[in-house]
């Protein structure tokens, strides 16, 4: 290979690996993050607190910071909260929590769903079920969609007489909840009482054959907002009993890297299949409160050799980090 050849090569591998890295945040303004990886590109979804719901595409995770957030649903109501999709059966199903029109306040919002046209997860989706529990008029919040030994679930937070609580509900299909909603975990570690005793934003983690549940927890607007772990270890997921929540928080604030109240996740794959990766939501400064200065970040994270999950510490801001595998 001649000299000339060799530095054109060196070029090129250079300006590929360039465009494989990305930095934190990934999108302002974006609590509550939910990402997909499908057919090339990356699609984020978060909360407006509006009537509309928008999703950020981009064929790299760098790239989601230059892209608007266009609109793919509208919906009667209003306060929009932790929306988050799902392929399943070949259309996407938008999970969401939301008040309905002319309500005042939080205690309104309860959980639905919404469908896409196709297999696009830019929609245009339409409105399908409201899943709140009828016998049980409760605040819910924060939908999520679990399968366990091939039954469905629905996931989800409500406010029980002293703690904000996560539930689990079966389902027939991904918009007909089967029985009524069953206790699945309350706060009760001081990392999880924090400014309120809060158990929210259940999200599904498949590994090795085992299952997961990651929950945030403590008040959204606490400095020491944080993840729990929880795996189902029994036979019943409708039973709490046979599930352990781990007694240590699993991902927490960093004043080494000025990432405050991390929370509120969620799980994507590279693009090649290969690495794990979270996606979750956290301020810049202290005491910035539960807001839009909320943004979203994303890290690889791995597993140890217990086969648990290994986040790390939530990285700084605008430091180039090595994007997904596969991009
Ligand atoms: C939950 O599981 C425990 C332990 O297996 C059992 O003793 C209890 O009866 C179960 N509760 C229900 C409601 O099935």
């Amino acid at each position: 290979m001649n000299m000339f050849k060799k530095l054109l090569c060196l070029f090129i591998l250079s300006v590929g690996s360039n465009a494989d890295e990305y930095k934190n945040p990934i999108a302002l303004s974006a609590p509550d993050p939910w990402m997909e990886y499908y057919k090339g590109d990356y699609y984020l979804v978060a909360t407006t607190g509006s009537n509309v719901i928008g999703i950020r595409k981009a064929s790299k995770l760098g790239g989601l910071i230059d892209v608007e957030n266009t609109i793919v649903y509208t919906f009667e109501g209003r306060a929009l909260w932790a929306p988050e999709i799902h392929l399943i059966d070949g259309r996407w199903y938008l999970f969401y929590s939301s008040c309905a029109p002319n309500t005042e306040g939080n205690e309104c919002h309860r959980n639905r769903v919404a469908q896409s046209a196709s297999d696009d997860p830019m929609g245009p989706y339409t409105f399908l079920a409201d899943l709140d529990d009828p016998d049980d008029q409760a605040f819910e919040l924060d939908p999520s969609y679990i399968i366990i030994n091939e039954q469905q679930y629905l996931l989800g937070a409500y406010w029980g007489p002293t703690s904000q609580n996560l539930y689990i509900r079966p389902m027939t299909n991904p918009y007909t909840p089967s029985g009524a909603k069953h206790f699945l975990a309350a706060p009760t570690y001081d990392w999880e009482i924090y400014g309120l005793n809060i158990n929210e934003g259940p999200e599904p983690l498949y590994h090795d054959g085992r299952i997961f549940v990651v929950f945030s927890a403590s008040y959204c607007g606490s400095d020491n907002y944080a993840l729990g772990l929880m795996e189902f270890v029994g036979t019943d997921p409708l039973n709490s009993t046979h599930w352990y929540k781990h007694p240590e928080p699993v991902f927490k604030r960093s004043d080494e890297n000025h990432v405050y109240a991390p929370g509120h996740n969620g799980f994507f794959k590279s693009p090649d299949g290969t690495e794990d990766w979270i996606v979750y939501h956290a301020n810049a400064e202290e005491s910035q409160g539960c807001g839009d200065t909320r943004s979203s970040r994303a890290q690889k994270f791995t597993w140890d050799d217990d086969g648990l999950p290994v986040f790390g510490v939530p990285e700084a801001t605008d430091v180039t980090y090595e994007g997904p595998s596969g991009e």
